[in-house]
């Protein structure tokens, strides 16, 4: 291939409708035919859900159930203009969001307080302020928050947002939260700890009673990031299986996301944060009685919001009900549970991350030269989309309900296996999707991956080049 073609692959690679669909720059002078607009884009939807829709996708896509979608469809349809910032003329969503909380809470054992979000970022983000704020109520002014390795990067980034500085404290053999070593990075600056049930490098849950009677020791309070296993470990408790205690329950737990548009099934744009006191929820309230538009008040970062995402999201809750849940969560443990022993017991050149309950992350042990990048190349190739991790490298598959279909289990070991052994046959050769992950391990590698990755947010801010 010439240097021009391997530009142009690329641009393809990123910008995949440049040459088969107009790229518009400006509002078109006249409007465009809606069926026109609408065949373009159901063709756009169906390409890019086939493979999820075939369950061969890690993570992202949580229910798959396109009867389920359209129903949430019609429902987001009837509010999708509608501003509940305004609710005197739309009451309706105080009711579906009061019992979209009460629905979370009543699950997680709460106390019933809550709010609404747009997704597990804003949940972590609004956690951590409602914690400074608190914090700055006894005057601390340069707060710092405790968190393990794994929790959420969200945390990361909202900690940069509002100057907080993030002391990450490293992990145990197990993979999970070294709890001695977060109490060593506690001081009276520290406005809070954090927790994951589960994480989403390894879908473990960390020793959340452990971290939250340090919590309480230390007089702050504990977060808990159930955004991905908030709506799926309580059923999954229910079904029998070893869940540790994580929510509520747990003394010291003094909030908890839970992403309603995860396993909870709601369309995309919902999340519900709980706290255990209405005193910890008010830091994040704002009131402006002064301003010349009016008294303004507002619980959360967003203005207007739609009515569409909190109409819709209630009706995901109860069109699942606990039955649905329950069996969803069934047909997920059995998959995970199936392909957490199928790698234990067939593919001894991989070694499971901890012992996983819905999402099992996988890699070579310690000391073994081959190479998990290239046992995603291969993955790729046979038409599976894992999620790939650093620090130590290695893969996951979040599993979810397109993944639960009959024999899929079996077919994704035969895959794996099959990609294991593609790996050590090219033992030693560059893998095509592990490159960045190789190369930011050294400060110049690391300052370059920077400069690559805010190139790559610009781009996808870009309309595609000409063709
Ligand atoms: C454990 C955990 N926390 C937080 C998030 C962030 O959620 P969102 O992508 O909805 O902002 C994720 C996303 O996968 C997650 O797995």
């Amino acid at each position: 291939m010439t240097a021009t073609n391997d530009a142009d692959a690329l641009l393809d690679g990123f910008w995949p409708y440049r040459k088969t669909t107009e790229s518009y720059r400006a509002v078109p002078a006249e409007p465009v035919d809606r069926a026109q607009l609408l065949h373009e884009i159901a063709t756009m939807a169906q390409s890019e859900d086939a493979q999820g829709d075939a369950g061969h996708v890690s993570g992202s896509l949580y229910c798959g159930d396109h009867d389920h979608y359209a129903f949430l469809g019609e429902v987001f349809s009837l509010f999708s203009h509608a501003n509940v910032l305004q609710r005197d003329m739309y009451p309706s969503a105080t009711k579906f969001e009061a019992e979209i909380i009460a629905m979370t809470s009543s699950l997680l054992h709460g106390t019933g307080v809550g709010v609404v979000t747009s997704g597990g970022s804003e949940s972590l983000i609004t956690a951590l302020y409602s914690y400074r704020e608190q914090a700055r109520e006894r005057g601390v002014t340069q707060p710092n928050v405790v968190m393990p390795t794994t929790a959420h990067v969200a945390l990361d980034k909202g900690a940069h947002w509002m100057n907080i500085e993030v002391r990450h404290a490293p992990l145990t053999d197990g993979y999970v939260a070294d709890v001695s070593a977060m109490a060593e990075l506690i001081d009276e600056n520290t406005i809070a700890l954090v927790g994951s049930a589960a994480n989403y490098a390894h879908g473990l849950i960390d020793p959340i009673e452990e971290i939250a009677a340090l919590a309480k020791e230390h007089g702050i309070g504990m977060h808990v990031d159930g955004c991905l296993g908030g709506w799926l470990l309580p059923w999954v408790e229910r079904l029998g299986y070893d869940v540790p205690l994580w929510d509520f329950r747990v003394p010291g737990v003094t909030s908890i996301s839970a992403d309603t548009h995860k396993y909870g099934y709601a369309l995309k744009g919902s999340s519900v944060l709980l706290y255990r006191s209405r005193e910890l929820r008010k830091h994040q309230y704002f009131t402006y009685p002064g301003w010349p538009g009016g008294l303004y008040l507002s619980p959360g970062l967003a203005g207007s919001r739609s009515g569409g995402i909190i109409a819709s999201t209630y009706a995901a809750l109860l069109a699942t009900g606990e039955s649905g849940y329950l069996r969803a969560a069934e047909g997920i443990m059995s998959t995970a549970t199936a392909i957490k022993e199928g790698i234990r017991a067939r593919i001894p050149q991989l070694e499971v991350i901890g012992d996983p309950t819905f999402l099992v992350a996988f890699r070579a042990p310690e000391g073994s030269d081959l190479d998990i990048y290239l046992v995603n190349d291969s993955l790729k190739a046979q038409g599976w989309r894992m999620n790939s991790l650093q620090l130590p490298p290695a893969l996951h598959f979040c599993i979810t309900r397109p993944n639960t279909g009959d024999g899929l289990a079996e077919r994704f070991l035969e895959a794996l296996a099959a990609a294991v052994a593609y790996a050590e046959e090219h033992r030693g050769e560059p893998a095509q999707s592990g490159a960045m992950y190789g190369f930011g391990h050294t400060p110049q590698g690391h300052a370059t991956l920077e400069t690559v990755m805010s190139g790559v947010l610009d781009a996808m801010h870009d309309v595609a080049p000409e063709a």
